[in-house]
Parts: C-alpha cells; sequence; structure tokens
C-alpha cells in the first residue's frame, strides 16, 4: 500500500518532470538570460560546391539515388566547406567546416553528421566540435560537443537550415549559440 502510493508519487513527478522539460524545449527560440553565464550567439553561411569542395567518398546501398537533395543510405560523404559572414560566396570568408556525413535515413533524406568547424571571428579564434543528424531539407540542431583555442570548454549548439540547393553550391545558414561553463571562464578571457 504504501509503496504503490510512493510508485504513483514518482508516477505524478516524473509527468510534471517531462511535461516541464517539454514546455521549455519548446521556447527554446526565445533567450534566457543565463546570469553570469558567457555566451556568444551569430550566424555564419556553410558553401558546399560538389567534386570541390564536397566528395561522395563510398557509395550508398539503399533508398532513392544521388540528387540535389537525397543520397543513398549509407554514403559516406566528406567536405571541407567555406564559412562566410553572409549567404554571398563572395563575402568575407571566417570559418571552415571539415567533416563527414554518413546517410543514415533509408529516405535519403537524414544523415548523421562529425564536423570540426575552425572559426576566425573579431574577438574569438579556435574550433568547434559538433556531431549530430542532419536533415537536407529542414532545420537541424547539433550538440556542441566542445571546442579548441577561444572557444575551449564551449558548450551549446549549432542549427543547420537550408539556404539555396539549387545548382553545384548549396549553401546552409549555421546559427551558432555557445556558452561558456564556469569553470572555462575562469581559465580563459
Ligand atoms: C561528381 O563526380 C562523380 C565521380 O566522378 C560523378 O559521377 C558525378 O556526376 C559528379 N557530380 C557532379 C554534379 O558533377
Ligand atoms: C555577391 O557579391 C558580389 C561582390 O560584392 C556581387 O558582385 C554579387 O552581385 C553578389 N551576389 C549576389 C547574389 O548578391
Ligand atoms: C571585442 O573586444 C573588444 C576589446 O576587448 C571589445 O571592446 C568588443 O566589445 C569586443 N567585441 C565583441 C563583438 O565581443
Amino acid at each position: 500500500m504504501a509503496l504503490s502510493l510512493q510508485n504513483r508519487v514518482l508516477t505524478v513527478l516524473l509527468f510534471a518532470l517531462l511535461s516541464f522539460k517539454a514546455t521549455s524545449s519548446s521556447h527554446h527560440h526565445h533567450h534566457h538570460h543565463h546570469q553570469g553565464l558567457k555566451s556568444l550567439h551569430f550566424s555564419l553561411f556553410q558553401h558546399e560546391t560538389i567534386n570541390r569542395t564536397g566528395y561522395i567518398i563510398v557509395k550508398g546501398v539503399a533508398g532513392p539515388g544521388v540528387s540535389q537533395t537525397t543520397t543513398p543510405f549509407g554514403t559516406l560523404f566528406a567536405f571541407q566547406d567555406p564559412m562566410t559572414v553572409t549567404a554571398n560566396r563572395t563575402s568575407k570568408l571566417v570559418g571552415i567546416a571539415e567533416g563527414t556525413s554518413i546517410t543514415s535515413g533509408l529516405d535519403g533524406l537524414r544523415s548523421i553528421s562529425i564536423a570540426k568547424i575552425t572559426l576566425r571571428l573579431k574577438n574569438h579564434s579556435g574550433s568547434i566540435s559538433i556531431v549530430g543528424g542532419t536533415h537536407n531539407i529542414k532545420p537541424s540542431d547539433h550538440p556542441v560537443v566542445g571546442g579548441t583555442g577561444d572557444f575551449l570548454f564551449v558548450q551549446g549548439y549549432v542549427t543547420s537550415s537550408p539556404v539555396n540547393l539549387k545548382g553545384l553550391t548549396v549553401t546552409y545558414k549555421i546559427e551558432f549559440h555557445l556558452y561558456w561553463p564556469p569553470y572555462a571562464t575562469h581559465t580563459s578571457s
């Protein structure tokens, strides 16, 4: 009897916790002010030119063929793409995205991506590493797993959204939301 009551209380608590999480995550575009937490928010544009900055290394085995937006399941792709300050490829180059993606959706639209983004911004130089799922035609969030240089210990996420998928060069908008934990801001400035 006491145990089942405990279980019920636990269930209610868990449910409350889960619905709170769901509520707060649906509002993630509003910027909460993290008191005392150093953060940086900015956007860059990544340009990828097939057979010049990005190549299919291993052909996939199932699902749709290679098109502007799809690659067969299992395709291994590698890239070293320039990142500029506006959607115009000729705008100022401030970053390089190097990485790989493997098509993980049988629909040919989803992949798992790993990338190191080297940045040379006005006040911050270094790299951040990201990993996560990418959707070829929809915005995707990638967790930041860490960084080097001025981005040492950095956390947060980047959102990648397609801007232009037509032509030999495709462009993605990359929104960075970076947060330094307290122990990182004490060791670097
Ligand atoms: C890229 O190179 C591959 C292999 O040489 C070729 O099959 C493919 O047609 C090329 N793609 C484009 C868009 O030029
Ligand atoms: C991109 O920038 C160049 C150089 O500033 C300019 O000539 C060109 O028109 C721009 N392209 C677009 C699509 O705005
Ligand atoms: C860059 O650093 C300078 C001097 O330290 C500071 O005045 C400026 O506000 C900083 N700019 C940004 C965008 O953080």
